[in-house]
């Protein structure tokens, strides 16, 4: 039996950072690179990443404590500060990782890394690429070098479950029915934004690794925190993937006004415009209900060089009809970023033996109930290097052949459009009990087994947030009573045998590894 080192599912940045490390180590890998639209680029978050990457900028006053405090903040005192520390430790490695693997950052005219700000940031702290295509960037870099490299296979499609021998992952099964043997597997599918009818998400985002996980046997752990980015174009009609309108605009000056022109986030947090997201995104909601408008708007007419600074928003904004140099740009909160997925340590691994998880898909303790603007390719790349090397320990582990039944009764769930529908009105900035039980009655009835996995997932997040009663980060009860809960980590498991989820709230926020 020819047995993979590594098998990577996802194609984004802490997949191909995965591969490609494991790779230089002398592994064998393969990539499993799931595009739903037949492209690459459309099957992960990475390649619409517009802001940047945060990293401790030593040589600008910036220090590490200062990233960390920062991280803490925005995470609404529900991070696990010691994941916080040791990633964001590694931040500056991981940059001069991609610059290795041909990364042009933007450099400011006096020859070192140009560096922004975002939401939540104390300091310019964030590089970029191309302006607001950092993401691009990233992954055309990452992917060339996946594909020139031959110690790495690339297969296309969707990976349908994780046989579990023995306690241990031992490959995985493809959309075929085939059995991929592996020593070691990575996670690295990216969020589930698509879950939502409007998102910045691609529409493969639908938390398929989050699925994967739970049908695996794994622990996931604060799935309620579903971070919704305060400026997405306004798309009337959207049904999937909107632009995003990057917070780096707000950085450089940009401001967020209401229908009638008054700021939205003036007397909401002293940081104002450059508030952390979560208290961004909910002050632009409210400023909508009191506005009746179906938006909120961004000036960027002032914002220095914008055409050059921000050729994706602008191109974007222009397609759209309007111009951001003359006018204001309509923008709503839209599904951007999972806080929450499967559990992890600051290894890698989760629960189960052989199976790692790296990027979004993963929950490793930094981003707490929201996360810091551009921490999460940050995090990629360092917990994607650090999944290589936990698989190459992993090598010498004898291969096991899949045996007997893999595949549990996998269920059955109603249309997508209806999972998008029931999760936009029910589980949205905004979330109350009956909403969230409306959301639930309506992702459990079903339909097909085509949508299994989204309706298992999307489940598993409205019965998350049910779960915390009170208001969290990104997670905002209208109807929140404060049980104490805000430092407890709500974890679930897949009951195999009759479909449930075994939800426990159990779990100290600081205490991660203990968890797994
Ligand atoms: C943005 O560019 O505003 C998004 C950055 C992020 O999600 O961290």
């Amino acid at each position: 039996m020819d047995v993979d080192d590594l098998v990577v599912v996802g194609a984004g940045v802490a997949g191909l950072t995965a591969a490609l490390n494991a790779a230089e180590r002398g592994m064998s890998v393969t990539v499993v690179a799931g595009a739903r639209d037949g492209s690459v680029a459309g099957g992960t978050s990475t390649a619409y990443a517009q802001g940047g990457m945060a990293a401790v900028a030593t040589d600008r006053g910036d220090s590490l404590d200062a990233h960390v405090a920062d991280t803490l903040a925005a995470g609404a005192g529900h991070c696990d500060p010691v994941a916080v520390r040791s990633i964001l430790a590694d931040g500056p490695a991981a940059i001069a990782e991609l610059v290795a693997r041909g990364v042009a950052f933007d450099h400011d005219p006096a020859g070192g890394l140009a560096r922004t700000r975002e939401g939540g940031h104390g300091v310019r702290r964030i590089v970029h690429a191309g302006g607001d295509a950092t993401g691009a960037h990233l992954h055309a870099a990452l992917w060339s070098a996946v594909r020139h490299d031959a110690r790495i296979a690339v297969r296309r499609g969707l990976i349908r479950d994780i046989p579990v021998v023995d306690g241990r992952a031992v490959g995985v099964i493809d959309d075929d029915g085939r059995f991929v043997p592996a020593r070691s597997v990575v996670l690295a599918t990216g969020g589930l934004g698509a879950l939502w009818t409007a998102t910045t998400n691609p529409p493969s985002s639908v938390g398929s690794g989050i699925a994967l996980a739970l049908r695996a046997g794994a622990t996931v752990g604060d799935l309620e925190f579903v971070q919704f980015h305060p400026t997405m174009l306004f798309t009337p009609g959207a049904d999937g993937r909107c632009l995003l309108i990057t917070e780096a605009l707000r950085g450089e000056g940009a401001r967020l006004v209401d229908a009638d022109g008054t700021s939205v986030t003036a007397g909401v947090h002293p940081l104002g415009d450059l508030a952390p997201r979560d208290v961004v995104a909910s002050a632009a909601h409210h400023a909508m209900v009191a506005t009746g408008a179906p938006c909120v708007f961004l000036d960027a007419r002032h914002v220095p060089d914008l055409v050059r600074r921000f050729p994706t928003v602008t191109a974007g904004v222009r397609a759209a009809g309007f111009d951001p140099v003359r006018e204001l740009i309509p923008v709503v909160p839209g599904a951007h970023y999972h806080c929450g997925g499967v559990l992890t340590d600051l290894r890698a691994r989760t629960d189960v033996p052989g199976l790692l998880a790296a990027g979004e898909v993963a929950r490793t303790g930094l981003h707490g109930a929201n996360r810091l603007a551009s921490n999460s390719l940050t995090e990629a790349v360092v917990m994607g290097l650090r999944a290589a090397e936990t698989a190459s320990e992993d090598r010498t582990v004898s291969a096991r052949p899949c045996v007997g039944p893999t595949l549990p009764d996998r269920g059955i769930g109603p249309s997508a459009q209806v999972i998008r529908a029931a999760m936009t009105a029910g589980a949205g900035v905004d979330r109350d009990a009956l909403g969230l039980r409306n959301a639930l009655d309506a992702v459990v009835s079903g339909g097909t087994a085509d949508t299994a996995d989204m309706a298992l997932v999307a489940r598993a997040v409205v019965t998350a947030a049910l779960a915390r009663t009170d208001s969290v980060g990104c997670h905002r009860r209208s109807d929140g009573i404060s049980q104490g809960d805000s430092d407890r980590v709500i974890t679930a498991r897949l009951d195999r045998d009759t479909g449930d989820l075994l939800v426990s709230p159990t779990v100290p926020a600081g205490d991660p590894v203990a968890a797994v």
